[in-house]
């Protein structure tokens, strides 16, 4: 199998798909890997670093840097190489320019292109790549789930663009963010406000925090309220409750009363604050305007505004995409290529993604598109030129992002189902076209599949309906012990089925942050069971001593285990 490297062709785009450390890894897994010349320049690689790690070196221009001019794009972009390799996988979709010719008409049949695509947005490039009958996987479009974090593509560049907005900030501040008390005077620290704690605000958080800034920061969902504070930072709060989660750890949009009484927190901040960074964002929604032109006229001169959502419109009104401004005296940050300034960390993370993917997709050896591959159904938006529509997803409890309220699942499609016609989807996110909220699709009124916790229940109520049967028979078969025996037996039968219940009833609704003090209670539990289980098999061998038996295995296997897991958080901890 031959994977090609590009050179990005979009003006000012340093990264590249993969470094020499992914070209060495990949090759040694056995893909042959072609890069074109000059796409490691903005990232700090050169060819023969590339040839080096394995990597055979094709067209382009060796001497094109990253700003590149029309000459050196009329070069880059008849490659006539993409004919020639299995996969593609660059940064940004293949560009169509003004003349009509696009760089992804070089493309043969059946290769797959992996890239940031946005194809909810760039329906004339699907369209190209589906005449050339190409298959296309975008890389922002992957779920944001716990098996995914390995190919989420999305978090480590928000990450990214959490730090350089910081940096940026710090760059046009002209004071210092740590405090300091010298002897020619004392520096009050930066004040930082971060709007938005997903990935790239917690990033901004602990960037400016490690700066020595006095953080604060405003989320609409209160789930993120404790990892603002595990940064150091104060979660700023409003006096309305209401709550901004959404369906799959990202965010929904707030009612009017919330955003008023958000502004109202704001104005008040505007004044104190040096520093802003607005991150925030609902999926599928042109960004909301939360730091109006009246709190930028409240804030100090020289302050700073780091707009990271430029370009889904901006959370700041006076944001120009792309672009640094000064209105009032204070510095309006709102470039779109944050991760792009990081080329070198931008590129590293993104090769890593590419490999994980490659693994994730069988590997050299048997590579492929499976459709019953989440991660990958959730992701291919052409196969073979065929449009093909991502399943309905249910959010996971476990996701990067926080987890969401039991019962908010999104209906899940049946997989492995490629289709042409046009149905509804996961959503996008604005400006970036990632995962989002099931509910934003025609697809959000597919019927709900079967519920399996009625299975379950069912298969409760047959187990206890045997046991019942069982002890019955057992207890009621004696001479004199016929009234008593079952008396007893009922007696503990209810406790048993109560337990179970109530149990249940109670493990479910604690929340995850609470599951280690759970253990401990179960732990507790599960030795009574022990004690009790020893005591029920001393006697004689009959059907309560095996069941008596039984219990005391699984209450050991409770404990065990729960030394197991403890052991190894601890692990964690140690240095
Ligand atoms: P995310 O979805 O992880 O975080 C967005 C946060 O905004 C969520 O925590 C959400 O609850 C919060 N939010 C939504 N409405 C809010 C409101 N009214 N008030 C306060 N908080 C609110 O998104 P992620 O990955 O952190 O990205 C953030 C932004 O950065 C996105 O717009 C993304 O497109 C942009 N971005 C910009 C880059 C650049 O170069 N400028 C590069 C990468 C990402």
């Amino acid at each position: 199998m031959k994977i090609g490297i590009p050179k990005e062709s979009f003006p000012g785009e340093k990264r590249v798909m993969a470094t020499p450390a992914t070209v060495n890894r990949l090759t040694q897994v056995g893909w042959e890997v072609v890069v074109e010349s000059g796409a490691g320049v903005g990232a700090g690689h050169a060819d023969s670093e590339y040839v080096k790690a394995g990597a055979v070196i094709v067209g382009g221009n060796p001497n094109a840097g990253p700003n590149h001019q029309t000459a050196e794009i009329d070069s880059i972009r008849t490659h006539a190489w993409w004919g020639d390799v299995d996969v593609l996988a660059k940064v940004r979709a293949p560009q169509i320019f003004p003349d009509g010719t696009s760089e992804c008409d070089g493309m043969r049949e059946g290769t797959l292109l992996i890239s940031f695509l946005n194809p909810d947005l760039n329906g004339a490039l699907m369209e190209r790549l589906a005449a050339r009958k190409a298959s296309a996987l975008a890389i922002d479009k992957i779920p944001r789930i716990s098996r995914a974090q390995k190919v989420d593509a999305l978090s480590a560049m928000a990450n990214i663009a959490g730090y350089r907005a910081v940096i940026e900030a710090a760059g046009r501040f002209g004071r210092f963010f740590t405090g300091q008390m010298t002897a020619a005077g004392k520096v009050p620290p930066a004040q930082v406000l971060v709007i938005g704690a997903g990935v790239a605000g917690l990033a901004a958080i602990a960037a400016a925090k490690g700066l020595g800034g006095l953080v604060r920061a405003f989320d609409v969902r209160p789930a993120v309220a404790d990892q603002i504070k595990s940064l150091g930072a104060e979660f700023l709060t409003v006096t309305i409750e209401e709550t901004g989660e959404g369906q799959g750890g990202y965010a929904k949009e707030m009612s009017p009363e919330f955003i008023a009484a958000e502004m109202e927190l704001f104005r008040k901040q505007a004044a104190q604050c040096d520093i802003v960074i607005t991150t925030a964002m609902i999926p599928g929604k042109p960004a909301p305007k939360l730091w109006l032109a009246d709190m930028v006229q409240r804030m100090k001169p020289g302050s700073v505004v780091v707009d990271l959502a430029a370009e889904s419109g901006g959370n700041c009104e006076w944001t120009v995409p792309g672009e640094a401004v000064v209105r009032d005296g204070v510095t309006l940050i709102g470039y779109t290529d944050l991760p792009s300034r990081m080329a070198g960390v931008a590129s590293d993370l993104l090769g890593g993604i590419l490999f994980n993917l490659t693994e994730e997709m069988g590997g050299s050896s048997r590579f492929g598109i499976d459709l019953d591959n989440e991660i990958v159904r959730g992701a291919l938006a052409l196969s073979r030129g065929n449009k093909v529509v991502p399943p309905l997803r249910k959010p996971e409890k476990d996701s990067v992002k926080t987890p969401v309220p039991a019962g908010a699942s999104a209906p899940q499609a049946k997989s492995g189902v490629s289709a042409v016609k046009e149905a509804g989807h996961n959503g996008a996110r604005a400006g970036t076209g990632g995962p989002g909220p099931a509910g934003h699709g025609h697809g959000s009124h597919a019927p709900a599949p079967p519920s399996r916790m009625a299975d379950w229940t069912m298969a409760g109520f047959g187990i206890l309906a045997a046991l019942a049967w069982v002890g019955l028979r057992y207890h009621g078969s004696g001479e004199a012990a016929v009234g008593e025996g079952t008396r007893v037996f009922l007696e503990h039968f209810t406790v048993f089925v109560m337990a179970i219940f109530v149990g249940w009833q109670v493990i479910w609704n604690v929340t995850p942050a609470l599951h280690t003090p759970l253990m401990s209670v179960t732990n507790a539990t599960s030795g009574i069971i022990l004690v009790g289980g020893i005591i029920g098999a001393r006697a004689h061998f009959d059907v309560s001593a095996s069941i008596a038996l039984l219990a005391a295995l699984f209450a050991t296997i409770n404990i065990v285990g729960g030394f197991m897991v403890t052991r190894r958080m601890l692990l964690m901890f140690r240095k």
